[in-house]
């Protein structure tokens, strides 16, 4: 837990500079748009602890499988989205000395990340071991208008010294990843060209073969003029670098502008790419830093315009919100199918770059309610695109007839995570992408997408799950054994129920579709039947059966359904009984005795209770919430986000809003000592849904919008925002008053504390309570 960043509506400061911080930062003050992302890096040279960090979507590197001890099934890989071509450098030299904060004396130091309108900045003020000092101020971002665009003003004030400034702007891809199991460097030069103040630089990754050019173009002014001295050239292989002095007096100032151009095969034939980038150079060099800013900063105020949650009353809440909220927006756009969210989104190395089932469980509901339908709708297509390989995966694993296991990890459909009782185990994931169908079609009442898109995902899940069971002639049910639930601190575990109910639930909402399509579509259906061989009769009766006949282990006594068979043999001891030394039980304890012990790594049952809410009673919840989260250790940081909103929905405010805080300042508070490895992004999502699905109460059910607001004590109002039924919300909450205002001339029927309302377009209603 660290305690550094300024607290401010709108900003992420930090001052003074602590090095021992600034991987954290880098983390912390990352910038992206969707198409590529930079970490908080310094442009000049920085010799000391750092992490490197530029991405390019969609560009991976399959770096080979290491494991101890190699099991059938394994994937052959881990995709990583890796570190590329350094474009911010610019080296700086004051008299013949080279400015690096970790060798000079920092005088004052300050970093701005403005949410706003996307732009980092930086300024300090550091004396040379030559005795000059010099005040630089640096403002950066990557366009989220033009997305190959990256843009730096970089300023240099000469305090005490007359002489020469030397400024390099460079290109380096000669970059490794910190995260690379065989020690490899990922690219191969293509191409490289510098001449005068431009320089491009195309490489290749291994294996995959990704091409992506780099184009550099910089100027430099002093007091306001284009300094003409001459530009000399260097390059070696996979680096070029263009260099210019100019001297200056005491008090001058001089300023570097320089643009990037990022583009890459996944857009454009390998041939063109240079031609392409060169493109976007003379296009920035010509729009020039201010205009490229503008247009950049006006998307950006529209994004908040559409997705801005507002906190009186609370400045640290406020800034923690934002944080989520602008990290969402600049990590997933929605322009292209291929794209998703990996957990570090572009922050960092870690967990590969790639898809998990946190996409559809944790953030699909943010891009839902704030962007456009196709940026949500592009996230389902992402998985229907890798069905084929999801029937594959789960042919490796001996399944038939079109079952489809999606990958716990993937970038392009196949599998990449390799331990056994998650891999092959932890199948729950199947449930969280059928349920992202349901959520979809649910919250946009867009049912063609249904066929054939969302049905053929269906009816591979459908059919996994139907061979994932078996009769026990014992208990005379279906049972599903050794999985893994959302809680990994229990593997190879009977009956979880959290997964047997996904089972179950995704039959029946598959039998759903099915009757659906056959009504709406039945030419078309009659189409898919015949493409899938779908024997609907002898399928559908044995799903059926599934669904009469399944077991849940249950305690009667208890009242609550357990989290897997045997889970009453343990010793339940409470977290709160633990001593301080012992937690966080992912550090502190060995494997063997996390798996005997209760304790729940995240919402596993409740998991369950969390999305099929309608299906129990508030004292059912209660029940179980009480039961399981007195043993939750929340050791993920996807867990408080689901405990934050069953607890507002049972009346636990006061622990709503606990849960709540864990997971908005995670990051900006270092709370889990890890975030120099990267933000973590999808949880973010999990940070809204919390505050709109917790404080808000709001759920769609059936099609229809319900509230059932709160406000935490400690604040004055809140405010957000969301799409619904084409239309465009802003709902409001203080002390006594709950108020909608319809931005839009479409009227919206909502349920507001169980009574039905009717919002016309254009107004404003308040409720009373
Ligand atoms: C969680 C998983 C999650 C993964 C990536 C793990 O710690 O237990 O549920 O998918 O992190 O965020």
């Amino acid at each position: 837990m660290k305690d550094y960043i300024i607290h401010h509506e709108w900003k992420i400061v930090e001052e003074g500079f602590e090095p021992e911080l600034n991987r954290i930062s880098e983390s912390l003050f990352s910038i992206g748009n969707g198409k590529m992302g930079q970490r908080a890096n310094f442009e000049e040279r920085y010799s000391g602890e750092t992490l490197n960090g530029t991405y390019v979507a969609g560009i991976y590197y399959p770096d080979k499988t290491r494991v101890g001890w190699w099991k059938n099934g394994y994937p052959e890989y881990f995709a990583k989205i890796i570190n590329s071509t350094n474009w911010i450098g610019i080296r700086i030299k004051i008299n013949g000395e080279e400015l690096d904060l970790a060798r000079v004396k920092v005088l004052s130091f300050a970093r701005e990340l403005d949410m706003q309108h996307g732009l980092l900045s930086r300024r300090f003020v550091a004396e040379l071991k030559n005795g000059n000092q010099v005040e630089v101020s640096s403002h950066r971002f990557v366009s989220i208008a033009a997305t190959e665009i990256g843009a730096i003003r970089y300023t240099v004030k000469a305090l005490n010294f007359e002489g020469t400034i030397q400024v390099i702007p460079f290109l380096d891809a000669d970059v490794v990843n910190e995260d690379s199991n065989y020690d490899e460097k990922f690219w191969t030069e293509v191409s490289r060209a510098v001449g005068g103040a431009e320089g491009y630089i195309t490489v290749e990754t291994l294996k995959t073969e990704f091409q992506v050019c780099t184009g550099m173009w910089f100027q430099l002014l002093k007091h306001g003029e284009k300094v003409d001295t001459k530009i000399s050239n260097r390059n070696k292989e996979k680096y070029v670098e263009a260099s210019q002095d100019v001297g200056v007096n005491v008090g001058d100032e001089i300023v570097v502008e320089k643009f990037s151009a990022t583009v890459s095969s996944l857009y454009f034939e390998k041939e063109e790419l240079v031609e392409k980038a060169k493109e976007v150079i003379d296009i920035a060099a010509e729009a020039g830093f201010d205009a490229l800013f503008e247009s950049h900063k006006n998307l950006w105020l529209s994004k908040w315009e559409t997705s801005d949650i507002k906190i009186e009353g609370d400045v640290a809440a406020q800034q923690g919100i934002r944080f989520n909220i602008f990290q969402l927006n600049q990590t997933y756009t929605g322009e292209d199918e291929r794209l998703n969210i990996g957990p570090k989104g572009f922050t960092g190395e870690k967990y590969g770059g790639v898809t998990y089932w946190d996409t559809e469980a944790y953030c699909l509901p943010f891009y839902l309610s704030t962007a456009p339908q196709t940026v949500a709708k592009n996230l389902l297509v992402y998985r229907h695109k890798h069905l084929q390989k999801a029937i594959e995966n789960a042919e490796k694993l001996g399944f038939k007839n079109g079952a489809a296991l999606y990958p716990m990890v993937t970038i392009n459909g196949e599998e990449c995570h390799n331990e056994w009782e998650i891999t092959f185990e932890e199948v729950h994931r199947n449930g969280a992408i059928a349920y992202a169908i349901y959520d979809y079609v649910n919250y946009t009442g867009d049912k063609e997408y249904l066929a054939p898109t969302g049905f053929e995902v269906l009816l591979g899940i459908s059919r996994f799950w139907s061979q994932r069971v078996n009769w026990s002639v014992a208990k005379q049910k279906y049972v599903m054994l050794g999985v893994t639930g959302p809680n990994e601190y229990e593997n190879n575990v009977n009956n979880n129920f959290h997964t047997s109910y996904m089972a179950v639930w995704t039959l029946k909402y598959t039998l759903e579709v099915i009757e659906y399509l056959k009504i709406e579509y039945p030419f078309f259906y009659e189409e898919l039947v015949q493409k899938w061989k779908f024997n609907e009769l002898t399928e559908t009766a044995h799903w059926q059966e599934i669904i009469d006949k399944m077991y849940f282990p249950r305690d009667e006594e208890l009242g609550v359904y357990l989290q897997q068979d045997g889970f009453l043999d343990k010793d339940l001891t409470p977290v709160a009984e633990l001593s301080e030394q012992d937690l966080p039980i992912n550090q502190k304890w060995s494997w063997d005795r996390i798996l005997r012990s209760p304790y729940i790594k995240q919402a596993d049952t409740l998991q369950s209770l969390y999305l099929f809410q309608e299906n129990f009673s508030i004292e059912d919840i209660k029940r179980h919430f009480d039961f399981y989260e007195p043993l939750t250790v929340h050791e993920s940081s996807l867990s408080p986000c689901v405990h934050s909103i069953l607890a507002a929905k049972i009346g636990y405010q006061e622990k709503s809003y606990e849960m709540y805080l864990r997971t908005a300042r995670l990051d900006l508070d270092d709370y889990n000592n890890d975030t120099e490895d990267g933000l973590h992004i999808t949880s973010m999502g999990g940070t809204w849904m919390s505050f709109v699905m917790a404080f808000g109460g709001m759920r769609v059910t059936n099609g229809k919008l319900t509230f059932n607001p709160f406000i935490p004590k400690s604040w004055l109002s809140y405010a957000f925002k969301i799409n619904f039924g084409g239309a465009q919300l802003e709902v409001k909450k203080e002390s006594g008053v709950f108020c909608i205002i319809n931005h839009s001339g479409v009227k919206v029927p909502v349920t507001i504390w169980g009574t039905e309302h009717e919002i016309a377009g254009n107004t404003k209603m308040e409720f009373k309570r």
